[in-house]
């Protein structure tokens, strides 16, 4: 990446410009400072600390446990390391339903104790006075449709949401709805490529997909999975770039081989 790209920060201004110049925004999760140095380093347009990391990085079987201090505590160690992307965090289940002025209240935790840029929250008519209210206390917010894991018990699974006609045109009207309430792009998780295709057109804030198709203003994954390290379950929309997983059982067991023959240390590892 050019030190000129390290340097330029990403704003929701520059979110904004590259929907206008039809050029593509990449987005990746992270949750962890090492993890989010490479990504940042890499010239990732916007980190994503997503509530993925309750499976990903704490084992749960979905986002549903996830908390606030869980979210903040690994938003704080992604901050730490972006120079560049725009670091958005995931408002975790049950921190924006009960009250407004709670939602308020969370959301502002990620920015002033977090050093996050943004937040991204789940849902379409019914968080749209929450995203009214957010963004008027001055934080930026991204939505979330299509397949909304927080709502995976009312969901009923894992499925490609908007196939039927109605459903398809609740999720335009959602995302109507999102932007009107003030939210400066919206994440199409697990929706009909052609269906993502006619939100992106009707909308003038940037569509995110995930599992979306190509016509989306821009792409996000989990970087666990894009980089072969999570093999517990892999989508369909998952392209795996790296095969992390193979190298990093391989680097084990040669370690393991060589602390057992006395192969490691080597002289040049120790003090002599
Ligand atoms: O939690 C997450 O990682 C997400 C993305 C998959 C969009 O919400």
């Amino acid at each position: 990446m050019s030190k000129q790209g390290k340097t330029n920060k990403v704003t929701i201004s520059t979110i904004r410009e590259m929907k206008a110049k039809g050029e593509k925004i990449s987005m990746l999760t992270a949750y962890d400072y090492s993890t989010a140095l490479v990504v940042d380093e890499a010239g990732i347009d916007m980190i994503l600390i997503g509530d993925s990391l309750g499976m990903v990085m704490l084992g749960y079987d979905s986002t549903v446990p996830v908390t606030m201090e869980d979210m903040l505590h690994h938003t704080k160690a992604v901050s730490r390391a972006v120079e560049h992307a725009m670091v958005i965090a995931d408002m975790p289940f049950m921190s924006y339903q009960c009250s407004q002025d709670e939602a308020i209240a969370n959301a502002g935790r990620f920015l002033k104790e977090a050093g996050a840029h943004g937040i991204k929250l789940e849902g379409g008519r019914e968080v749209a006075d929450v995203v009214r209210r957010v963004v008027s206390a001055g934080i930026p917010v991204m939505g979330h449709l299509g397949l909304t894991p927080q709502s995976i018990h009312q969901l009923g699974g894992y499925k490609v949401q908007g196939k039927k006609k109605e459903a398809a045109e609740r999720m335009i009207e959602d995302a109507k709805i999102l932007e009107e309430a003030g939210a400066f792009s919206v994440v199409l998780e697990c929706v009909p490529e052609k269906l993502a295709e006619e939100i992106t057109a009707s909308l003038e804030i940037s569509t995110i997909g995930i599992g979306a198709g190509v016509h989306c203003d821009g792409q996000v994954l989990v970087v666990n999975d894009m980089l072969g390290m999570f093999e517990k379950f892999t989508p369909k929309f998952v392209k795996k770039y790296a095969n992390l997983n193979t190298h990093m059982k391989e680097a084990v067991s040669q370690y393991i081989d060589e602390v057992k023959s006395e192969v490691f240390p080597g002289k040049e590892h120790s003090f002599l």
